[in-house]
């Protein structure tokens, strides 16, 4: 990605308008409609013991990290086909780079 930092406070607002009905972030969050994204960073895709995840999502065979991250949520269905996630994606890097930003810090 290679940009700055992004702003943590817009990420978390961005996150609980586009993510959290289906996502939980906390350590005691849990799985929703999506998976727990606590420990997200650092984690193969499909790893969250307990969530019915996809094929697709299971068989992506990459690591959750800032870039993987940020081309995912540009469009989910494109990065993985076949994908449940029912989000069309955030098309502005400033927008990713926001909720990643707060993302990294949320689910560690
Ligand atoms: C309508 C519900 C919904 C919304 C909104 C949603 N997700 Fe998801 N998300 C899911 C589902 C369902 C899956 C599992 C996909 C699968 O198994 O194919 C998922 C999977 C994921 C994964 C992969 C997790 C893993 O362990 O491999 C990440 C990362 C993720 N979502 C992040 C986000 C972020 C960040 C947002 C907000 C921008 C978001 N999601 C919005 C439902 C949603």
């Amino acid at each position: 990605m290679g940009s700055a930092p992004g702003d943590a406070k817009k990420g978390a607002n961005l996150f609980k308008t586009r993510c959290a009905q289906c996502h939980t972030v906390e350590a005691a969050g849990g799985n929703k409609i999506g998976p727990a994204l606590h420990g997200l960073f650092g984690r193969k895709t499909g790893a969250v013991d307990g969530y019915a995840y996809t094929d697709a999502n299971k068989q992506k065979g990459i690591t959750w990290n800032e870039e993987t991250l940020f081309a995912y949520l540009e469009n989910p269905k494109k990065y993985i086909p076949g994908t449940k996630m029912a989000f069309g994606g955030l098309k502005k890097d400033k927008d990713r780079n926001d909720l990643i930003t707060y993302l990294k810090e949320s689910t560690a």
